[in-house]
């Protein structure tokens, strides 16, 4: 054995401290203030730096797990025990995403005119420059098109070293969250014409909705103004519905960027927002509500910045060189909001008693009981006809079963 293999056994039999495991000398100092460089230190600035590196550090856990997701929805079949990490980390980031938005309240105990003292020791270091932020983006979904662009540069300029602009890079080229959340709503068990044909239905319930709520109402009007007010509101909802409805209309949609998803994966958040309380649509919805905490998480993050950075340079250029509030502002819109479609869903609910039953199969499939027990318990609950189509044999029902796959 060479010594360097000695040293190295050595150093392998004492005890593992708290310190190295952590690695905390080196972490530890890592907080140098630049003002101590120039002078007398500025108190204020080892907050600053403190800050940013907390954020830092937060930003890296969201990246571990939201890429963790991502590689759960990347496999082939996405069974109910995936579903169940996907919930767990999820709800992680929410709660990481919840601290980062609050944590602006202590670096808001520094004045704008502490902050001066030392601000310009930034030179033109800025938060504009982090890369983990970029890769939460891109690994998000948001849409290059989308960005407001920054003293019209796309934002990869601000990167100078091969590593980061490789990352940023790789980060839009793999499919992001948002892509596989869609390829999997379009899986949704129920959406097949020859399954529960659901989009069909649901035009026929919204038909019926609309009729008894607002289109006969308004025919009842004696009232000639107060009847035109009706009517219009009934074509408006009609026109509402229509477009999504109508896959050529929902594309124009898409190519405004006022909607993200695919026609296909807009049913199936449909079908699962509908049908939340059947027991193998519960984790689903769940796994949908969370997507939009983390995307309201991310808005409250931008806004909570915005009126920070207002509060400390009102309306001075940013050390990044953009417009600073002006520019930061203009990010807190629905053009940033990468699940969009989920927040927009409400529009189209409709009342539960207009939703349309679920055939005997399509309950069967949704149910947690097991095929036995299924069968036992078929006489019940659907007050609809059975669906055309015979139920499988046990091992493709079994198949069924396994939501997503
Ligand atoms: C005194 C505190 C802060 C001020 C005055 C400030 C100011 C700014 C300004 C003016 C910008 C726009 C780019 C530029 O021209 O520089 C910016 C962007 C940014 N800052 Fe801060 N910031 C502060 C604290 C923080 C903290 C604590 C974080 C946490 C990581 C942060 C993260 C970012 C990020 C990620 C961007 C890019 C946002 C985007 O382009 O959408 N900032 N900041």
């Amino acid at each position: 054995m060479g010594d360097a293999d000695t040293t190295s056994q050595k150093k392998n039999d004492l005890p593992l401290t708290y310190a190295d495991y952590l690695k905390l000398q080196e972490l530890l100092k890592c907080q140098r203030m630049s003002s101590a460089m120039h002078g007398p230190p500025v108190h204020d600035e080892h907050l600053f730096i403190v800050t940013h590196q907390a954020y830092e550090l937060w930003f890296k856990q969201i990246l571990f797990e939201v890429d963790s997701v991502r590689e759960l929805f990347r496999s082939l079949v996405l069974d109910e025990s995936k579903t169940l990490s996907i919930l767990n980390r999820l709800n992680r980031v929410v709660l990481i995403f919840k601290l980062l938005v609050d944590q602006f309240q202590i670096i808001e105990t520094m004045t704008p005119l502490d902050f001066l003292e030392f601000r310009n020791h930034l030179a033109t270091a800025s938060g504009f420059q982090s890369l983990q932020f970029r890769l939460i983006e891109n690994m998000l979904g948001l849409q290059e098109d989308q960005r407001v662009k920054y003293n019209q540069q796309h934002y990869m300029k601000v990167f100078n070293d091969p590593e980061s602009i490789q990352l940023l890079k790789d980060s839009l080229i793999r499919p992001s969250l948002f892509s596989l959340v869609e390829k999997w709503l379009e899986r949704t068990p129920g959406l097949q014409v020859n399954e529960f044909n659901f989009w069909p239905k649901y035009q026929k319930a919204v038909s019926i909705y609309l009729n008894e709520n607002f289109l006969f109402p308004a025919q009842k009007e004696t009232d000639t103004k107060q009847n035109e007010t009706m009517m219009a509101e009934y074509q408006k909802m009609m026109d509402t519905f229509q477009s999504v409805f109508n896959p050529e209309t929902h594309q124009t949609f898409l190519d405004r960027g006022e909607r993200r998803l695919s026609h296909k994966a807009f049913q199936g958040l449909l079908m699962i927002s509908l049908y939340r309380d059947e027991p193998r649509f519960n984790q689903p919805f769940q796994l949908l509500t969370l997507l939009m905490d983390i995307e309201s998480l991310m808005t409250k993050w931008r806004y909570n910045h915005v009126q920070m950075v207002q509060r400390m340079i009102g309306g001075k250029v940013g050390t990044g060189g953009s417009s600073g509030y002006q520019y930061l502002r203009s990010t807190i819109s629905d053009r940033y909001k990468v699940f969009l479609d989920l927040f927009n869903l409400s529009t189209f609910l409709i009342p539960r008693k207009y939703i349309p039953p679920l055939t005997i199969s399509m309950k069967r499939t949704l149910s947690v009981l097991s095929n036995e027990q299924n069968a036992t318990s078929d006489d019940e609950a659907c007050n609809e006809e059975e669906n055309e189509h015979p139920p499988r044999p046990n091992g493709e029902q079994e198949k069924e079963n396994v939501l997503f796959a």
